[in-house]
């Protein structure tokens, strides 16, 4: 496995243009990023891992400063997961002058939910996804579905811009309490840990509340909000919509085709799941 720093080594690194797999990350890795490169290995072409913290898609008050920076111990699990290539940019590699031209994703997908909560972040997360996307000119990029909107904010971008690449979703992986794999995870206490699983399991229980009827989803989504923060939690959204379009459901959307999706902060940190259902 080669580490590169810089885009002209990147590019010396990987010859022809569109003829690799592709998986961003913001490094901090754990085995949730390293399913999402042996999914990619499965296309049989080269697989470059990026790493890079990105800071426009923090807010001034998120956790940017503090974001593990582990290049060492993610470039041997990288390298155990048969990726290729890392391409590990600096911030001045990356962004050499302040990113005046941004990536403004559509605000009916990208300013609802997480983007309502994070204002600015899925243009943070476009404008540096294009960015590498331009770097690596991958034929297939892999992003997890942990990050669900975010998944479809980039398969949007994708589909207007045209570009040549096929994004492909990794499943979640979780622990075997079910707690959904993230970085963030590691900044939970012990006691936080045992507790972070309530977020998957009140998630599980609206969707089966829904999908059970009897009840306005309305009330349904106040209530999973309530039981979560009565347990210390502070919730920010817990809520059932449409895969397609992450709209409310209609009634003629039945389950099969919507995803619960959660967002809450247990303590300092704050955790993101969703369940397809
Ligand atoms: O999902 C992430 O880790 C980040 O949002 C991404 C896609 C690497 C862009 O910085």
């Amino acid at each position: 496995m080669k580490t590169v720093h810089t885009i002209a080594d990147l590019r010396a690194a990987l010859g022809t243009p569109g003829a690799c797999a592709f998986v961003p990350t913001m490094g901090n890795l754990h085995e949730g990023h390293l399913a999402l490169v042996r999914h990619a290995k499965r296309h049989g072409l080269p697989v470059v891992a990026s790493i890079f913290v990105n800071r426009l898609q923090f807010a001034p008050h998120e956790d940017f400063d503090r974001y593990p920076r582990t290049l060492t111990r993610d470039s041997e699990l990288l390298q155990g997961a048969g990726c290729d290539i890392v391409f590990a940019p600096d911030e001045r590699e990356l962004y050499p002058q302040p990113q005046s031209f941004k990536v403004v994703p559509d605000a009916a997908l990208a300013d609802i939910l997480e983007g309502h909560f994070r204002p600015g972040f899925f243009t943070g997360v476009c404008t540096v996804v294009m960015k590498l996307f331009a770097c690596v000119q991958p034929r297939v990029a892999v992003f997890g579905k942990k990050d669900y909107q975010q998944l479809m904010v980039i398969r949007q971008m994708t589909r207007q811009f045209a570009l040549p690449i096929t994004i492909e979703a990794g499943e979640t992986s979780r622990a075997d309490d079910g707690l959904a794999l993230s970085s963030r995870n590691g900044y939970l206490g012990a006691a936080e840990r045992e507790e972070a699983v309530a977020l998957s399991r009140s998630l599980r229980a609206l969707a089966e509340g829904f999908a059970t009827g009897g009840q306005p989803l309305a009330q349904l989504e106040l209530a999973a909000m309530s039981a979560l923060a009565a347990r210390g939690w502070q919730p920010d959204y817990l809520t059932v919509r449409r895969r397609a379009d992450l709209l409310p459901p209609g009634s003629g959307d039945k389950a099969g085709a919507l995803v619960v999706l959660g967002a809450a902060r247990l303590g300092q940190t704050r955790l993101i799941d969703n369940l397809e259902f």
